[in-house]
């Protein structure tokens, strides 16, 4: 399953992936990290519209001290607020994003090149960190700062045993994919200022010649994935 989509992530084409009707109901645009260019990032932000961020497994998350922001919220924020309380989210329980970033090699940051320098160097140092001798941490802490202008998100570990996020999806197709598992995501939003209805990203997908997937038959893969071992 999936041979054409593989094809495209290998290639460095974006995919367009649904989550479900009862959850976001919205269609991000995915690419894998590494292949990421500012074309991509010009055809993220004008096309897609939404937030373009860049995922980590949780298990990079953990090695580099990155933690999740609504747990960060909850331990720094005045006490009395409730700004971190997420259990009047309306579609999921908990969020996916941790800090946000800048390569220390930018400028502002915003720009295409730079948040395409970012999002390939943060790529290129998860594929490096395993050979690093010190703390891979403070390592990253040499290469960037925070705050910066990519959004970084943590894909849960046990993947949609825990949650079922564009998060989720988009990095278990590229690890699935044999590439470095970081995906690179964006909303798409249409020209009435709300995100895409599952069909107005299936006509987006036709007239781009992109690939479009469910949700739900990423996860029907995982599970067969999960019982072959
Ligand atoms: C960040 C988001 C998007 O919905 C993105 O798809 C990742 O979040 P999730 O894993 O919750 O779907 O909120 O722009
Ligand atoms: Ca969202
Ligand atoms: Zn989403």
């Amino acid at each position: 399953m999936f041979n054409r989509e593989i094809a495209d992530l290998r290639s460095g084409k974006p995919i367009m992936i649904f989550d479900f009707k009862d959850r976001e109901g919205e269609t991000d645009l995915v690419i894998p990290s590494q292949f990421v260019n500012t074309e991509i990032i010009r055809f993220f932000r004008k096309q897609g519209g939404g937030l373009i961020c860049t995922t980590m497994k949780e298990e990079i998350a953990r090695t580099l001290h990155l933690p999740f922001l609504d747990d960060l919220y909850r331990k720094f924020l005045y006490q009395g607020t409730r700004l971190a309380d997420a259990s009047d989210m309306k579609y999921d329980k908990t969020s996916s994003f941790t800090v946000t970033i800048n390569h220390r090699d930018t400028f502002t940051g915003v720009s295409d090149h730079d948040r395409s320098k970012t999002i390939n160097e943060f790529s290129n140092f998860i594929s490096e960190m395993k050979q690093l001798k010190n703390d891979p941490g403070v390592e990253f802490s040499k290469r960037f700062r925070s705050p910066g202008h990519v959004i970084l998100l943590i894909a849960r570990e046990g993947y949609f045993s825990v949650r079922k996020g564009h998060t989720e999806l988009s990095t278990y197709m590229v690890e699935k994919a044999g590439l470095i598992p970081s995906a690179t995501i964006v909303e798409t939003l249409s020209d009435s200022g709300k995100s895409m209805s599952r069909d107005e990203a299936m006509e987006f997908a036709r007239s781009n010649k992109l690939n479009f997937i469910d949700g739900s038959d990423i996860v029907s893969e995982w599970l067969e994935d999960e019982s072959n071992g």
